[in-house]
């Protein structure tokens, strides 16, 4: 079966598409490749994994964060920077269950998220839940990807439980507004994901505590949500972005 491929872009920075990219492609990595609770931490990669993240940002976020992973014993799926959009389109005939890619934040240079577009059978749309996010979201989602008739979903990352429920209602009504398909769950800030590159860990790789296991729980509930393999047995029930905004 050839690899699915699944873009994640904003041209909005900063909303988290490299962290996004990064952890579903770690918790894809452990649900496909059969370890019996997914919620445990990983182990580093000890054959061909399932999943491949594709960084196509010249900046490299994602490239800094896999070297400081390296230092820690490593990532569980395979990594791989692409300069050159033209290498993309070979990203098809690899043996992956699923390609994740991460794009680049800019609304000035878009070949870059064109070229991943081009290749892909889907799109993560991440913003966070704050209205500076909602035009630059508009413009990314209306001129560059609903024209090209893409799936896609809008995933509200970063919401603060701590600063209730206003901020994530309004965004998920303008969501609702513009008629964009939304994805269930909500991905919470964690402060552990933030230190997360500089730690040099993906989501699986964080210590077994009770916190972390909820930072975990978003990013595997998400994934099962997109379809990437496994049940969602053994995962705790999240409210869910639409409960959250009935109940408001
Ligand atoms: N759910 C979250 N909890 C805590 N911190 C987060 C979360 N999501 C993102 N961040 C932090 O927000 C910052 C921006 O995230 P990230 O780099 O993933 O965004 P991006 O969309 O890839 O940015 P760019 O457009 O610059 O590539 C980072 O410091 C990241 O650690
Ligand atoms: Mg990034």
């Amino acid at each position: 079966m050839p690899a699915k491929i699944h873009v994640v872009a904003n041209q909005k920075g900063g909303v988290g598409k490299t962290t996004l990219a990064v952890n579903l492609g770690a918790v894809a990595h452990a649900v496909l490749s059969g370890e019996n609770n997914p919620l445990k931490a990983a182990t580093p990669q000890d054959g061909p994994s399932p999943v491949l993240v594709v960084s196509t940002d010249p900046q490299g976020s994602s490239v800094w964060w896999s070297g400081r992973v390296k230092e820690n014993g490593g990532l569980p799926f395979d990594f791989s920077q692409v300069d050159d959009p033209k290498l993309l389109g070979r990203l098809r005939t690899l043996n992956y269950a699923h390609i994740i890619v991460d794009t680049p934040g800019s609304l000035e240079d878009d070949r870059i998220l064109q070229a991943a577009l081009d290749q892909c059978d889907d799109v993560i749309v991440p913003m966070t839940p704050e209205p500076l996010s909602y035009e630059p979201t508009r413009l990314t989602i209306n001129q560059v990807v609903a024209p090209r008739g893409i799936p896609y979903r809008v995933v509200v990352n970063n919401w603060d439980p701590r600063d209730g429920l206003t901020d994530l209602q309004q965004t998920a009504k303008f969501i609702a507004a513009c008629g964009w398909p939304m994805c269930d769950t909500v991905v919470r800030r964690y402060k552990l994901h933030t230190r997360a590159s500089a730690e040099g860990q993906v989501v699986t790789q964080y210590p077994k505590n009770r916190t972390a296991s909820e930072a975990r729980e978003d990013f595997l509930r998400l994934a099962l949500e997109l379809g990437y393999g496994g049940s969602p047995a053994g995962v705790p029930r999240q409210a869910g972005a639409q409960a959250l905004v009935e109940e408001g």
